[in-house]
């Protein structure tokens, strides 16, 4: 075999380290992606995990792999539209692999990132176990079962997610995650074996804490040296340290270890500087194994007055909450879909992620330790008591201290996690007292494990008398919403450190707009009516003046943040649109309304106003769009970040204006006329930016604009493609909603369609899609060649549009 020559290897590596690397691995070499070549059966099959089955009829596929999202929407499925009205039930997986002979006497492991939910495991027919919580990663040692050789294993996973409702919002079902195998020698680094911590910071110094855990499998006790060599993020060595040990048979040892690094690249959201550890565990005098940490130096405290203060300097957390679905694409998740996400969140000026109300997949906090973002890492949406049926509240007795050990272990060594949540809106709250013990001792497992960060819950139950607030147990007193007493919770909550856990749960679909824009509906009433409210379209206009009765509108929710620095930060429900949850509809909405961003990634309008507070490049946003009846009245909103806007309507001047007080936008009423809408934003007198809105004819043509032209050939890469109906002049046409249909050839396939509307059935797996307020969505994914990825569109009477992206 000829060896790669080094500039070569170099280039590999680089490319393998860039952005696109499916997750931190911690074993490059050792640990390798098992996503490929599965085979699945919807529905229950009797012995499904009998090695000698006969699977050859089943679907083959890769994961990460999510069944619902193939599935037909309808409001008898069991999941109903709170959960996303797609198909649940149960599914069984099968691999079929073999393993060289040199592999004999090695310790194989198995590793789920999540599937949803309860799964069972069985290698060559031996069961290795069951994980209820759909959530959480986990792994399975398979050493005693295997064959080697020529001769074949079999790995079964049986998922059942046919008891429903078990959640509020979309779960998605089956082996959602990666999938992982992990072959080492029987001395080596433990499952999340590292544990780092930066005690001391400054600028001159930082002390890296590092705690390794080392298991002998061996029926011997071995001497071992362990050595960590701390690396920067040019892949310069910084320091290294080492320790010599003997490790007893069968055990496991922790070393505690302790390295200085002067002048340190400090983590923080502008500039999120990286470290590596390299664990080098020596036996004899071979390196039996080689563990690699990424992880951050920074230095933190929430003060109850100041707020977050992040390496000395105050910093507002200007978080979202969001769910783990991917709209198209499901709850299967994609390195580069959730990328996009949270570049489309840092272009708006957000550094913060709520993981509502679950442990996120590895990947999105790999990305928010990349970008910057400050993570509130959340556990669990119900403890005891239940708020669906079949929900955790089932596993909770037997799973909650392994789940959350779990979760402590897999992600406390990440820069950007920086709050603990132990749970979400949680019924023990109110009522009987048992919320006050179960709180405790939510918080002992949480510290066990790690000091360094603040516990905090989100609780709805904003009142001196919330259990889980009085039982001490947190560091940080989550608020959800609670909008009106935001003055008064200092003295409510003497002494205590506060974070705005949830706030807004504002009401959009993109593109619709109700007058007078002045008015915000609560949606839906409260107390409920039997008075006609809402919009016949199911629509919520996107003024930002509609908002659950429980919520505010944005701009509510960031005037109180602004003024009160108790307030050390929020997170707003939601970044993004998510499926399920359609408040404030009911069937056939289908997906939630509450995003800043909708299902399709199309930022809505509030997008801007908040880019315009928290971004400090010139921004002017101006809407609606300028298609409406003669003489109709219409109020024309501007967002911007200069001195002032004037609007000129069909050249006339209707004047400039300035926002005042503690404004965030400015509004004319208008008369509407057809034409020419131009709003000119100045700073100092100059112009700075100008924007212009037409009124749009019929629809004549398709643009298609990818968000990247060159791609990934791995097989998981995408490009996501927005699709645009136009006038004879290119200017979008607000209420197209043509059906187009896409051809792909090439080196890539269709990974998911959609629109942003919230009520729409249409599949999202599929070739075709009805534009929605003139746009829709294509999501391009590699499938693994190099080479040219062709995307067509057409629809009826429109000329056809096509656009070329390049997998390399
Ligand atoms: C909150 C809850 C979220 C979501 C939201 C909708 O109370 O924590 O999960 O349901 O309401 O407004």
């Amino acid at each position: 075999m000829r060896t790669l020559a080094p500039t070569c290897a170099f280039l590999i590596s680089i490319l393998l380290c860039s952005t696109f690397q499916i997750r931190a691995n911690p074993r490059p070499g050792n640990t390798v992606s098992f996503d490929k070549g599965w085979r699945f059966h919807w529905g229950d099959v009797t012995n499904g995990q009998d090695p000698q089955l006969d699977d050859s009829q089943w679907r083959t596929l890769d994961l990460p792999h999510d069944w619902s999202i193939e599935g037909e929407f309808s409001e008898k499925n069991p999941a109903t539209p709170g959960g996303g009205a797609l198909p649940g039930g149960t599914g069984w997986y099968r691999k079929t692999f073999t393993l060289p002979l040199s592999d004999k006497n090695k310790s194989i492991f198995v590793e789920f990132d999540g599937v949803y939910r309860n799964s069972e495991v069985w290698i060559n027919g031996h069961y290795l176990g069951r994980r209820p919580y759909g959530y959480i990663s986990f792994q399975y040692e398979l050493s005693a079962h295997l064959s080697f050789g020529s001769q074949r294993n079999v790995i079964a996973v049986r998922v059942d997610n046919s008891q429903q409702p078990n959640s509020r919002w979309y779960s998605g079902s089956g082996i959602y995650r990666h999938v992982w195998l992990t072959t080492i020698n029987n001395v080596s680094v433990d499952h999340w074996g590292t544990y780092i911590a930066t005690p001391q910071v400054s600028e001159a110094s930082a002390t890296v804490d590092i705690k390794t855990k080392i298991r002998n499998d061996l029926q011997n006790s071995q001497p071992i040296t362990l050595r960590t060599i701390i690396y920067d993020s040019s892949g310069r060595e910084v320091t290294r340290t080492q320790s010599n040990d003997q490790l007893t048979k069968g055990s496991v040892k922790e070393i505690g270890q302790e390295l200085s690094i002067g002048r340190p690249l400090l983590w923080s959201v502008e500039k999120p500087n990286l470290y590596k550890a390299v664990s080098e565990v020596t036996s004899g005098s071979k390196v039996v194994d080689r563990y690699e940490t990424s992880f951050g130096i920074r230095s933190f405290v929430f003060d109850r007055e100041k707020g977050f203060i992040l390496n000395g300097k105050p910093v507002k957390i200007r978080g979202v909450c969001d769910h783990h679905d991917l709209g198209a694409l499901g709850a299967a998740v994609n390195a580069r879909a959730l990328e996009r996400q949270l570049e489309i969140l840092k272009a708006m000026g957000a550094n913060g992620i709520r993981t509502s109300h679950n442990p996120p997949a590895p990947e999105l906090l790999d990305l928010c330790d990349r970008m910057g973002f400050i993570v509130m890492d959340e556990a669990f949406d119900m403890w005891k008591k239940k708020k669906t049926e079949f929900d955790y509240h089932l596993d909770w007795d037997e799973w909650h201290k392994r789940d959350l050990e779990d979760m402590l272990l897999r992600d406390r060594n990440h820069p950007s996690v920086f709050i603990w949540s132990i749970g979400n809106e949680i019924m023990e709250q109110r009522g009987d007292a048992s919320g006050i013990p179960i709180a405790r001792e939510l918080a002992a497992i949480v510290k066990a494990l790690d000091q360094t960060r603040p516990i905090t819950s989100a609780c709805n139950t904003v009142t001196t008398d919330n259990n889980i607030i009085k039982s001490g147990a947190l560091d940080l007193v989550g608020i959800n919403y609670s909008h009106g007493k935001v003055a008064d919770l200092p003295h409510m909550f003497p002494g205590q450190t506060l974070v705005w856990s949830e706030t807004t749960s504002a009401l959009a679909t993109t593109g619709s707009y109700d007058m007078p824009s002045d008015q915000v509906r609560r949606w839906p009433p409260r107390p409920a009516t039997t008075a006609k409210w809402g919009n016949d379209d199911y629509s919520c206009s996107s003024y930002d003046n509609c908002s659950a009765p429980w919520g505010s509108t944005h701009e509510e929710s960031w005037k109180a943040l602004k003024k009160y620095d108790y307030m050390t930060g929020m997170f707003i429900w939601t970044g993004f649109d998510y499926l399920g949850e359609p408040t404030p509809y009911p069937w056939p909405a289908r997906s939630s309304y509450f995003g800043i961003v909708d299902l399709a990634g199309f930022p809505k309008d509030a997008y801007y106003m908040y880019q315009s507070e928290w971004t400090s490049k010139p921004l002017l946003h101006v809407f609606p769009h300028w298609n409406w009846r003669q003489g109709e009245t219409v109020d024309v909103w501007a967002y911007f970040n200069t001195d002032e806007v004037e609007l000129f309507l069909n050249g006339k001047s209707l004047g400039a204006k300035r926002k005042t007080g503690d404004d965030l936008h400015v509004m004319w009423r208008l008369s509407f006329e057809p034409g020419s809408l131009t709003a000119v934003a100045r700073t100092g007198g100059k112009i700075v930016l100008t924007k212009e809105v037409r009124t749009a004819g019929k629809p004549a043509k398709i643009i298609l604009t990818p968000d990247r032209k060159v791609i990934k050939a791995d097989g998981s890469d995408l490009s996501f493609v927005t699709v645009k109906v136009v006038d004879a002049n290119g200017d979008l046409v607000p209420g197209a909603d043509n059906l187009i249909k896409f051809q792909v050839d090439g080196a890539g396939f269709i990974a998911g369609v959609d629109n942003g509307s919230q009520i729409s059935h249409e599949p999202f797996k599929a070739d075709y899609r009805k534009a929605f307020h003139g746009k829709c969505l294509a999501i391009l994914q590699s499938n693994g060649r190099s080479g040219k990825i062709r995307l067509k569109a057409t629809s009826d009477g429109l000329a056809i549009a096509e656009v070329m992206i390049e997998a390399k």
